[in-house]
């Protein structure tokens, strides 16, 4: 099939990447000329496993394209997928200007009858929108056209998305129309292979679906990290209570791992939107707004931990980072613990020498060349004369480190973890002052 994809960044690039991996024929288009050039030579602008090979692959053999040029985007695709950001407006809720422009640059352009797929996450009743808009084109150049919005939310995670796209648990396709479906199915038959993972369902719900997933999520961590606090409080360790809770299979094992609270580009702006869209449609959600709280709370962890430990004493100590990204796998920073914790140290006047195995041109992009951080070559470099260790993402080769050649190289054997990375009896054996979250320290 001849697909196009507005929208290179994240869930679009990796969306045409693995489409085209499956013999259908992809043109992505970018407002960004410098974008589009980089990647029609093949160079990646995002760190994830698998997407370069990918890249390279669909280009050496012409089933994935980039343009800039919108009518030739709209010219080439019998569905035409909208993968733009929705970043947050100033209430946190979904800003779909994005998707309203590219839907109108659609109508504009259209000759032919379509199927536009929203696959950005937007609020509920976007693919209304988008329709009107849409239709608004159309009526304005005097066309008359069957078309038709589906809603197609991506369940993909960062630093899994390729195999999250190629072996999905599902595949969601909102639709009144089931020519429409019929014609997804069909999109999408070599990622729907030995069982039907296919769910038809109404545009409305579909849209709700991607919100109430993630929303699902980020209360389960956030519930663990109130179970955490309590357990410290009271003198339990939260991991045995994890596994008692966790073998009950209505509970299940998965995804209820205390820490330093959640981060990336999706948890916290998706639940800040499905507050406010509940909001608009009259029901305050204090569920939706206690996770977030939480959430922001148990941020300021490592910092709470560190200011009891030096009695408020902050200024002038060396803190070493391991772990910039908000969680292993990839290179991003957005809303990861890492930063409010370094804001926090900022601001108590201390130093940060920060080390991650992939996010450190990420982290000078974002704090620039200042005074009071020093970005590490290694995990050991990190830890020269700091007067302490913070861990805030579970990146593999934190687990097992030379905790000797640690001792003698910090000031003081302190570890502030993030993660619950080690063994905390182990630690006092070791001669280490640790403290994890939700264990007696
Ligand atoms: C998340 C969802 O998992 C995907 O299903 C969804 O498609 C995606 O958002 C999206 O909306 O695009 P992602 O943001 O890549 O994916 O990250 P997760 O792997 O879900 O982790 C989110 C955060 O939760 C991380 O900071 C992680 O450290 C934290 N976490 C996760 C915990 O603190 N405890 C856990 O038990 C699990």
């Amino acid at each position: 099939m001849k697909i196009t994809v507005f929208g290179s960044g994240y869930v679009g690039l990796v969306s045409s990447a693995c489409l085209s991996q499956a013999g259908h024929e992809v043109l992505c288009i970018d407002i960004d000329q410098a974008r589009v050039a980089d990647l029609s030579r093949g160079i990646n602008p995002i760190y994830e496993p698998g997407l370069d090979e990918l890249l390279k692959s669909g280009l050496a053999d012409g089933s994935l394209k980039f343009t800039h040029h919108t009518q030739d985007a709209v010219e080439h695709g019998e569905v035409l997928f909208i993968a733009v950001g929705t970043p947050p407006d100033e209430d946190g809720s979904a800003d779909v200007r994005h998707v309203i422009n590219v839907a109108r640059s659609i109508g504009r352009h259209l000759r032919k009858d379509s199927i536009i797929v929203n696959k950005s996450t937007v609020p509920v009743g976007t693919a209304e929108q988008v329709q009107s808009a849409i239709c608004e084109e159309l009526a304005f150049r005097d066309i008359r056209l069957e078309f038709d919005v589906v809603s197609n939310p991506e369940f993909l995670k960062e630093g899994a998305a390729i195999e999250d796209f190629m072996k999905p648990d599902r595949i969601v396709i909102g639709t009144h129309k089931e020519s429409s479906a019929e014609l997804m199915r069909r999109l999408y038959s070599a990622f729907n292979r030995n069982h039907d993972r296919v769910m038809v369902m109404a545009t409305r719900s579909a849209e709700l679906t991607k919100y109430a997933a993630n929303a699902m999520l980020a209360t389960k961590i956030s519930f663990m990290n109130e179970m955490a606090n309590i357990a410290e409080r009271v003198g339990a360790d939260i991991e045995q209570v994890r596994q008692g809770i966790g073998s009950d299979p209505r509970i299940g094992y998965h995804f209820i791992y205390p820490g330093c609270g959640y981060g990336g580009s999706c948890f916290p702006k998706d639940v800040k939107a499905l507050a406010a869209t509940a909001q608009q449609y009259g029901q305050s959600s204090s569920l939706l707004n206690a996770v977030e709280t939480i959430n922001q709370n148990q941020k300021q962890w490592m910092f709470q931990r560190l200011n009891e430990h030096f009695s408020g004493e902050l200024a002038g100590k060396t803190i070493a980072l391991w772990g910039l990204a908000f969680k292993p796998r990839t290179d991003d920073m957005r809303e990861a613990p890492a930063l409010d914790l370094m804001s926090a140290l900022f601001e108590a006047g201390a130093r940060v020498q920060a080390y991650d195995p992939q996010a450190m041109d990420e982290c000078q992009r974002i704090w620039g060349e200042r005074d009071d951080l020093l970005l590490s070559g290694t995990k050991e470099m990190a830890l020269k004369n700091a007067d302490a260790l913070v861990i805030c993402t579970e990146w593999k080769n934190f687990w097992s480190p030379n905790f000797s050649q640690l001792k003698n190289l910090l000031n003081d054997a302190l570890i502030i973890d993030g993660r619950n990375l080690y063994d905390p009896g182990a630690m006092a054996e070791e001669g280490f002052h640790y403290y994890s979250v939700g264990r007696p320290s």
